[in-house]
């Protein structure tokens, strides 16, 4: 049986016994309205800790649009279920007040791997997602917690959280969970309507497209290329295409200056903004 804690001291009281115990413990960070990509990750830590925790906290301080924060779905009943299904041993699911008892004060400084793509678009929102990792690392105390690919420059931006600050636990990278049709999977896809959910999965079919053009196109070529396919689908709004060195997220201009490249893409479908990448090699 799952066990749920909304409070912290409670939760820290069950993994002290636990880890007394000589247990290890994963941590899977959620904001809720959990699918199959979320439970993937509960699946990997299950395989790889005694006990796994799923925190389900929707974090204000992350969003830096207020409609995004009010509309962004909640569905706390059935995530304790779909937790409990794939063997989850204990959800953390705070208040914001327990969360943050006071003002929220902290700024962090990533360099310039926050500076492109989302941390661009999204002024404040790594400087959030920063905010509330580090507090349930604390809170938490995990050996290992997991991150899914889809959203590749929060993952680069908490790896540098834990090397900056010295933090004792492992992150662990997990692939991006598709649709069958191919779109990755995320909260937001379920505020799409039909139109809208049967064009989303060009976002990803582009992305092949393009990157199927390695060996003959330039960097830039293929941005400009992922570019026009995206303004020719209508309903889409493209925020950016980014071609990217994963080890740094910076342009690449030439594909002999780095060992891995992705590409990166933000559009605004109907109310949802999206974001997909591709490693290209
Ligand atoms: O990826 C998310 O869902 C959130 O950014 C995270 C890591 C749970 C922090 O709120």
């Amino acid at each position: 049986m799952i066990q749920v804690f909304n409070y912290i001291a409670d939760l820290q009281t069950y993994l002290k016994a636990k880890r007394d115990s000589g247990l290890s413990v994963g941590l899977v960070p959620t904001m809720g309205a959990l699918h199959e990509g979320h439970l993937s990750l509960i699946r990997r830590a299950k395989k790889e800790n005694d006990i796994v925790v799923a925190s389900v906290f929707v974090n204000p301080v992350q969003f830096n649009n207020r409609a995004d924060l009010e509309k962004y779905p909640r569905t706390p009943e059935k995530d304790v279920k779909l937790l409990e299904s794939v063997g989850c041993d204990a959800v953390f699911m705070p208040s914001v007040q327990e969360m943050y008892p006071t003002e929220v004060t902290d700024r962090y400084d990533f360099g310039i791997i926050e500076r492109v793509m989302e941390g661009a678009c999204r002024p404040g929102h790594f400087n959030g997602v920063a905010i509330v990792v580090r507090k349930l690392f604390e809170i938490v105390e995990p050996d290992r917690a997991y991150f899914g690919e889809k959203d590749f420059q929060q993952q680069a931006i908490i790896r540098k959280l834990v090397h900056d600050y010295n933090l004792k636990l492992e992150i662990v990278p997990c692939d991006i969970v598709r649709e069958k049709d191919g779109l990755a999977m995320s909260s937001r896809n379920m505020r799409l309507n039909d139109e809208e959910r049967a064009i989303a999965p060009m976002i990803y079919k582009v992305l092949q497209e393009v990157v199927a053009n390695v060996e003959t196109m330039s960097p830039a070529e293929m941005k400009a290329l992922a570019l026009k396919k995206y303004s020719d689908i209508k309903q889409f709004d493209v925020e950016y295409v980014e071609i990217a060195d994963e080890a740094n997220l910076q342009s690449v201009t030439d594909w002999k200056d780095c060992e891995h490249a992705r590409i990166f893409v933000a559009l605004q479908l109907g109310p949802v903004r999206l974001i997909d990448n591709l490693r290209i090699f």
